[in-house]
């Protein structure tokens, strides 16, 4: 189990498979292979005198099983990039536990791309931090280029590309390791029709092979695809 919480920064435990609960499809699954409890987050806003504390998680719980596709929904501003963010541990919480199981992946909503390097250099130097084998790095590279359609960039620097590209390059950079647990934060804004198919085929794949994937969504037609919708309101997640 990977536990972080502001006390307990992050320890190296394995979260083993408690319990076998129904799946979307009707499937029995393992869960959880992320646990997430209590967690509080407020933001200091403000100068002095007059800053004051923004209160955005208020006890947040969230569990995800193998082989879940999750929608978490909710308002502008009702916390859903804050709680994906402590959740892969980008960011400290005030009080709560997160717990993964296995490798995680994370394409935060605006792309954290270096706009000198190109997209392969971006393959090769997340290839190396995920701690890949150069060869397994490149054909897992290759397949996102081919499957995200935009090999034809793989030498462009990021300063070149557009919108829709950069969005490519963040979710191929997330799905570089072939992470147990996938956290997307509104991964498709800005791709065109055909690959907004092929993400929900990417991702009808990864169901199938019992990953997970926590996406962020603000679009009523993805509701179907998903196997359960959390709802983010007053700070906490609720089933929907
Ligand atoms: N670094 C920060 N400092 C201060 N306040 C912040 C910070 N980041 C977020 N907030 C505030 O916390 C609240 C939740 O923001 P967050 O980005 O988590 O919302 P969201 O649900 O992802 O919204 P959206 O749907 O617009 O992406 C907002 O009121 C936002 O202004
Ligand atoms: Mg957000």
């Amino acid at each position: 189990m990977a536990v972080h919480s502001p006390r307990d920064p992050v320890k190296d435990t394995s979260l083993t498979a408690t319990s076998e609960s129904p799946g979307g499809r009707g499937q029995s699954v393992k869960c959880p292979v992320l646990r997430a409890r209590g967690i509080t987050k407020s933001y200091k806003r403000g100068i002095w005198p007059r800053r004051r504390d923004l209160l955005v998680l208020t006890g947040t719980d969230l569990e995800l099983c193998a082989g879940e596709i999750v929608g978490l929904v909710g308002e502008n501003g009702s916390g859903k990039s804050t709680l994906m963010k402590i959740l892969v541990g980008a960011l400290d919480a005030d009080a709560g536990t997160v717990e993964t199981a296995g490798r995680v992946g994370y394409c935060p909503q605006e792309p954290l791309l270096y706009e000198r390097l190109t997209c392969e250099e971006h393959m090769q130097l997340f290839g190396v931090a995920y701690e890949m084998n150069a060869d397994s790095a490149s054909a897992s590279a290759e397949s996102l280029y081919d499957s995200l359609g935009f090999g034809r960039w793989r030498d462009s620097q990021v300063v070149e590309l557009s919108g829709g590209t950069k969005a490519k390059l963040n979710l191929a950079l997330a799905l570089l390791p072939d992470p147990d647990l996938l956290l997307l934060d509104e991964p498709y804004a800005g791709f065109d029709w055909d690959t907004y198919q092929r993400f929900w085929d990417i991702t009808a794949q990864r169901r199938d092979a019992g990953r997970s994937v926590l996406v962020v969504s603000h679009f009523v037609t993805d509701q179907q695809r998903f196997d359960r919708l959390v709802e983010m309101r007053d700070g906490r997640a609720w089933p929907r």
